[in-house]
């Protein structure tokens, strides 16, 4: 008996594992370049790049945070009619980058931000990346409940970390320095020969989509590694150098299609509870015959 219980709880601490955020891919060669806070100014540009070289990042996107006439802006949400059509994944980043205190603000301000990437993109971000990456266990589950991944990074390149002035424009020594910085932290990175990597950087930088960007293209072992989304990276969507089809930027985008797919994504993650309570039961099924025998 003890025996058994001791199987039960192994098992139920697996299904109750509430999955921590996700710092990393799980496909070996592939590189998923992220990037936070935007759409802004300099968006447009990155995708030129991109599109150049033929690849797919993910971009963790606000509405209301650079540009504070986005949501109502047509014109500038063309961003991310094209990010979708050029192949990128469009994840969230929270409506305004805050994440609210209160459960059922936080579900409004999430779905508000989806209604949104779904009227130009046909779509509903999966995955989310927390303000800041702030999100302890508590927060990812909150996240979780509501039907997303919480995707962190293993890469970091600082390019936020730069010293602006009273504009609140970046400051060139200190955008020099960074820049510099980045270079040699991601070549001591790359070096590393790492089975992958989740990089993270930020959209709303000149330094970033000017400088970091192209340096990453040029510098690092293309032979050896894919770069792709978020998505693809973590195995959520199968991919394959000869596949024809991967091209087709609908299929790479791989969120959950519609609202008609979220909500059997929540009507899944409920499954998940009534699993984790299950196993519950059972534990303290076998608990109890444990103490009477
Ligand atoms: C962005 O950086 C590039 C290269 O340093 C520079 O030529 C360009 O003027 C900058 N653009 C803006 C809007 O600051
Ligand atoms: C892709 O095609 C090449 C040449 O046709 C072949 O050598 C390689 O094994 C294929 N890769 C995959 C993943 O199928
Ligand atoms: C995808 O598009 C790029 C250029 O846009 C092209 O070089 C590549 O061969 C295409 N791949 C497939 C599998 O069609
Ligand atoms: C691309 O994906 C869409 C939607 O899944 C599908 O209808 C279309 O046939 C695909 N195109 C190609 C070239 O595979
Ligand atoms: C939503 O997705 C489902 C299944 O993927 C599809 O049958 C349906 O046509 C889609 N609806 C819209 C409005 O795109
Ligand atoms: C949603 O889930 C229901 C029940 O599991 C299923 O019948 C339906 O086909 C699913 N819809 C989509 C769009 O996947």
């Amino acid at each position: 008996m003890r025996a058994f219980n001791i199987v039960t709880l192994a098992i139920s601490a697996v299904l109750s594992a509430k999955a921590a955020r996700i710092e990393s891919c799980t496909e070996p060669n592939t590189i998923a370049l992220t990037f936070d806070d935007g759409p802004y100014e300099f968006t447009n540009e990155l995708m030129d790049t991109l599109k150049a070289h033929n690849i797919h990042a993910t971009f963790f996107v606000n509405a209301y945070n650079y540009w504070k006439d986005f949501p109502e802006n047509k014109e500038k949400q063309q961003v991310w009619v094209r990010a979708k059509k050029e192949g990128h994944q469009i994840a969230s980043h929270t409506w305004d980058h805050t994440i609210p205190d209160d459960d059922k603000e936080l579900e409004e301000k999430m779905k508000k931000l989806d209604d949104l990437v779904e009227a130009n993109t046909g779509y509903r971000p999966k995955y989310v990346r927390a303000p800041l990456g702030a999100c302890n266990p508590e927060c990812v589950d909150r996240f979780e409940k509501l039907g997303y991944k919480v995707i962190q990074w293993d890469t970091d390149t600082h390019d936020w970390d730069v010293e602006k002035d009273d504009d609140d424009q970046v400051i060139p020594e200190s955008k020099d320095k960074r820049v510099a910085a980045a270079k040699e932290f991601l070549k001591g990175e790359f070096d590393q020969k790492k089975s992958n990597y989740m990089i993270l950087m930020h959209d709303v930088y000149n330094h970033t989509v000017s400088e970091i960007v192209p340096w990453i293209i040029e510098n690092n072992p293309f032979k050896d590694y894919k770069y792709v989304t978020v998505a693809e990276c973590l195995g959520d969507y199968s991919i394959s150098v000869n596949d024809t089809t991967a091209n087709n930027s609908t299929d790479r985008s791989l969120v959950t299609g519609n609202s008609t797919d979220a909500q059997n994504l929540t009507a899944n993650g409920a499954i998940t509870n009534q699993m984790f309570s299950f196993s519950m039961m059972i534990t303290f099924l076998f608990g109890f015959l444990y103490f009477l025998f």
